[in-house]
């Protein structure tokens, strides 16, 4: 279909997210100051190294695309969004024993375990904070923080128990990944619009999710420490990751079979991402044709296509 979106409202939106970015990045470094040092480091640590700040792209493009005019009031819901997610990674990487993040050392790596662990804690905490003037917003990120921890969890019990299989592996990325993404785009939609429109970005961000953690995974397998600015390759160490997306049995003896089958994994992993982008471009398909969709496209695209 042609589109009807033009150049300088391309460029009007592009520098309205720009703007909006830039103070999030204020709020998540305002918000996490602390007298107790090392929380305050630490958490500067990992929130100056950047990222990809993809969630908050997603809270504030979802506002827009829907008719929100404004983002100053997406700003903290973006940033509570960010902070839940980097909060994630802190506990991540202790579990993962990941040693490098956002191309820094991780915080287990400097400043060790229990205090990343109670950094992590100060982050997911500080959520609380950003989202206390957000009602019912709130108990859709408090969903996505249950879910976080629930795919984590059913992660670590599915690798003890070599009970990782296709079906676990789908529902472990749903919960863990998938969730938070979902509730980034739904709250900035649900609040300018109407019930629809909140649910189908929400659906587009569950989609756009799962895309997410499986190229996550392939990369995983795929890319180096180097480019990717974090610690790779522990998913083949650990037995999980996408290596389990072939199996649509329970496996007695994770592992030796799994990546034997690497290959396999990897083409089956890209197909199952790409059905997600299909879906996710699906879900918003009726939403008016504006600057804000073709971006919610386009990040759709980077999402399985992204090598860092
Ligand atoms: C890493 O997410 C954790 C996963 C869910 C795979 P990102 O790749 O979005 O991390 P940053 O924020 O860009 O570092
Ligand atoms: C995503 O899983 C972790 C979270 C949702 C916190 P990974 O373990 O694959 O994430 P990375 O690769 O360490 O970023
Ligand atoms: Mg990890
Ligand atoms: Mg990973």
């Amino acid at each position: 279909m042609e589109s009807h979106t033009s150049t300088l409202q391309v460029s009007a939106m592009e520098e309205q997210i720009r703007d909006a970015l830039a103070a999030v990045e204020q709020r998540l470094l305002q918000v996490v100051q602390s007298e107790v040092t090392v929380l305050h480091e630490a958490s500067l640590h990992l929130l100056e190294a950047g990222g990809k700040r993809l969630r908050p792209r997603l809270t504030l493009l979802s506002h827009l695309a829907v008719g929100g005019e404004q983002l100053a009031d997406a700003i903290d819901v973006a940033t509570a969004v960010e902070l839940m997610h980097s909060a994630s990674v802190v506990h991540d990487d202790i579990n993962d024993h990941g040693l490098v993040r956002r191309g820094r050392p991780s915080i287990n790596a400097v400043w060790g375990r229990t205090f990343a662990l109670l950094t992590g804690d100060f982050l997911f905490t500080k959520v609380y904070e950003l989202m206390a003037p957000y009602g019912d917003l709130n108990i859709e990120l408090a969903r996505a923080a249950v879910a976080l921890v629930e795919g984590e969890t059913l992660q670590a019990s599915a690798v003890a128990d070599n009970s990782l299989n296709r079906g676990t592996y789908l529902r472990i990325i749903s919960l863990k990944t998938a969730a938070l993404f979902q509730a980034a785009a739904s709250m900035g939609a649900s609040m300018v619009a109407k019930d629809a429109w909140a649910a189908a970005l929400g659906e587009f961000g569950y989609h756009l999710g799962m895309a997410f953690q499986i190229t996550d995974d392939i990369l995983d397998l795929t890319s180096t420490d180097q480019t990717l600015g974090k610690t790779v390759g522990r998913d083949r160490q650990q037995g999980k990751g996408v290596a389990a997306i072939q199996n649509s049995k329970e496996l007695d003896v994770l592992t030796r079979k799994l990546l034997e089958n690497e290959g396999a994994a990897i083409k089956a992993g890209r197909a199952q991402a790409a059905q997600h982008i299909a879906k996710a471009e699906k879900a918003i398909c009726n939403l008016p044709d504006t600057a804000a969709k073709h971006e919610l496209l386009d990040l759709a695209n980077f999402i399985v296509h992204r090598q860092t």
